[in-house]
């Protein structure tokens, strides 16, 4: 029997960036057990990344914004992918509850009346992004952070969690690694959060920290619960062009501009009302086909450059502070006096496991929240702002379903059983991973997964590039079974940490291929070259991708999208 640690909280909750944190606070504020697990240091989460703002129709800057047209922005940006009761419900919780973070202390940038400040957007009708210069995802963290420093939240931090204990659809707490010790550790609860951020470490070039490897999907996807609309992958269009980091939205919400390589403000060939302030998936597809014509700068021709040069220099300096600072450290480049090369890179999953707009997913007791989730909000594309948005509406609600759930549902009395089992079983993956035959490199095999995913399930796809990616994941599949893990110590095992992660990173990899290969439409981000129009007679509905068991492979199904505010209508910028 694994030698494991054991823990006991009502509520747990797997990630500690946003949504982790506001499901956190609130269930604390209730009074409840709960804690929180993570792979980083608490306050160290993803969401301190998050630079440009956080949306919601304030209307401090323009007073005829409303719920209701952040509602139809959203549903219009997701190219009516996305569920339009639960954006609804969003855009209309997005109002209290940044009013209630403010309340917290977060501070936001104000306008000259000192109302909370709101920039312009992607995609969005009016300026509703509210913001903290370009720092707003760390601050309102720390401001959540400490929130559950003083209602005593346990924080167990450097852990990974590894599975999830399950009985008759059931969840009965979950098995981690304990980076510190090595050791297993069993928390067994009666109520768990799934709040792990996105995915993008599964491609190649990306602005998400090496956290997200987009493990912590499969796990309920491995017990039965389905992922859904993974296809659906945003690339953000100003990744730094010199190691992908992003460079906030906020700069062209302050006037900054797009130049190809002859100086042209080239999005007024492609959106020419909305220019630099289209929605994600246009922009980056517009600065992708400029630099696939040989309009793109620079020797190769690879990127486009962002440009700030005409702004004020006190604007910069006090609104984008930190995107000055990530273009000189990484690029060389200060903005105040020269633009900063760009591209395209991995952001967002729009897609995660399939939950409802009370954030319960299939199973009993299992709840997602946050990037990983999918409700739908996003759809087919997310605008810039709703993310930290839906972290912290959603993350709220959480907090909120869990706490009526464990008022009528106690941790199981065979919770421990079930889950030293779990232990057991990880514990035997570890050991095989340690003895394994080692003819393969799990680190190159994770090259190349990023790589086939990054060429192939990109900006653009066609059917040939997809079915490349697919053979690959294939091939790779089964040349994990035999790569070895080198070093056998336990303390702080990164190189047992991340060929562990791979194994379920490549299943996740093989339900983006899967989804993307089925659906033969052009919606959203998802551009199929091959099939150029948006087809809703065939593919107004949902991905879902389920488990087979039998097969250690995906089948893939479809579920209905809510249409019952908003007619769809051809998507015009
Ligand atoms: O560009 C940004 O600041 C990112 C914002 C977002 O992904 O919502």
């Amino acid at each position: 029997m694994a030698d494991v640690e054991i823990f006991k909280h009502d509520i747990l909750i797997v990630g500690t960036g946003l949504a982790g944190l506001s499901a956190a606070v609130e269930a604390a504020q209730r009074g409840k057990d709960v804690a929180t697990v993570s792979i980083t240091q608490a306050y160290r989460s993803h969401s301190s990344a998050a630079q440009g703002g956080i949306n919601a129709a304030l209307a401090n800057v323009a007073e005829d914004d409303s719920a209701e047209r952040h509602g139809f922005d959203t549903t219009k940006g997701s190219d009516y992918l996305a569920d339009q009761k639960a954006v609804l419900a969003m855009t209309e919780q997005a109002i209290p509850r940044i009013l209630e973070l403010d309340k917290l202390g977060i501070p936001f940038s104000r306008t000259e009346d000192g109302k909370i400040a709101q920039r312009p957007f992607g995609g969005a009708g009016y300026p509703r992004t509210c913001y903290s210069t370009d720092k707003t995802g760390a601050v309102i963290m720390m401001g959540l952070y400490e929130q559950c420093l003083y209602h005593e939240v346990p924080m167990y931090e450097d852990r990974i969690v590894l599975s999830i204990g399950e009985k008759e659809n059931k969840i009965k707490g979950v098995v981690a690694i304990n980076l510190i010790t090595g050791k297993l550790e069993i928390f067994q609860a009666s109520a768990v959060i799934f709040a792990v951020g996105g995915a993008g470490r599964v491609f190649k070039d990306t602005t998400n920290s090496w956290h997200n490897s987009g493990f912590g999907f499969v796990l309920p996807y491995f017990k039965g619960v389905p992922l859904k609309d993974m296809e659906f992958v945003q690339f953000h269009p100003t990744g730094l062009a010199t190691n992908a980091v992003l460079l906030s939205e906020a700069a062209r919400g302050e006037g900054g501009y797009l130049r190809n390589k002859d100086g042209e403000r080239f999005m007024k060939n492609y959106a020419a009302d909305k220019m630099e302030l289209a929605p994600r998936d246009i922009v980056a597809r517009s600065i992708q086909t400029e630099i696939n014509e040989g309009r793109g700068c620079g020797p190769d021709g690879d990127y486009v450059e962002l440009d700030l040069t005409h702004l004020p220099a006190e604007q910069i300096l006090s609104r984008l502070p930190q995107v000055r600072e990530l273009a000189i450290r990484f690029a060389g480049t200060d903005l105040i006096e020269e633009p900063a090369p760009i591209r395209p890179s991995t952001h967002y999953t729009m897609g995660g496991i399939s939950v409802n707009d009370k954030t319960e997913s299939e199973m009993t007791g299992l709840y997602a929240a946050g990037e990983c989730s999918c409700i739908s909000v996003h759809g087919a594309n997310r605008l810039g702002g709703n993310s930290l948005l839906e972290c912290c509406v959603f993350g709220k609600i959480s907090g909120v379903s869990t706490s009526e759930f464990v008022e009528a549902n106690k941790v199981d009395d065979d919770a421990l059983e079930v889950l030293q089992k779990e232990a057991d079983e990880v514990e035997a993956n570890i050991q095989n991973l340690f003895n394994g035959e080692g003819s393969e490199d799990g680190f190159k095999l994770m090259a190349e997964m990023q790589k086939v995913l990054s060429k192939n399930l990109g900006v653009f796809r066609n059917k040939e590039g997809i079915t490349k990616a697919q053979e690959t994941i294939k091939d790779l599949k089964e040349r994990y079974k035999k790569i070895k893990v080198k070093y056998t110590g336990r303390i702080y095992n990164w190189e047992l940490a991340r060929l562990y992660m791979l194994g379920g990173q490549l299943h996740l990899a093989e339900v983006i291929v899967e989804g993307a290969l089925k659906r033969e439409e052009f919606r959203g981000s998802h551009c199929r070259t091959d099939f150029m129009k948006r087809n809703d007679k065939k593919f107004m509905k949902h991905t879902m991708a389920h488990y087979d068991v039998k097969n250690d492979t995906c089948k893939i199904s479809y579920s209905k999208v809510d249409l019952s505010i908003w007619e769809p209508e051809e998507r015009k910028y």
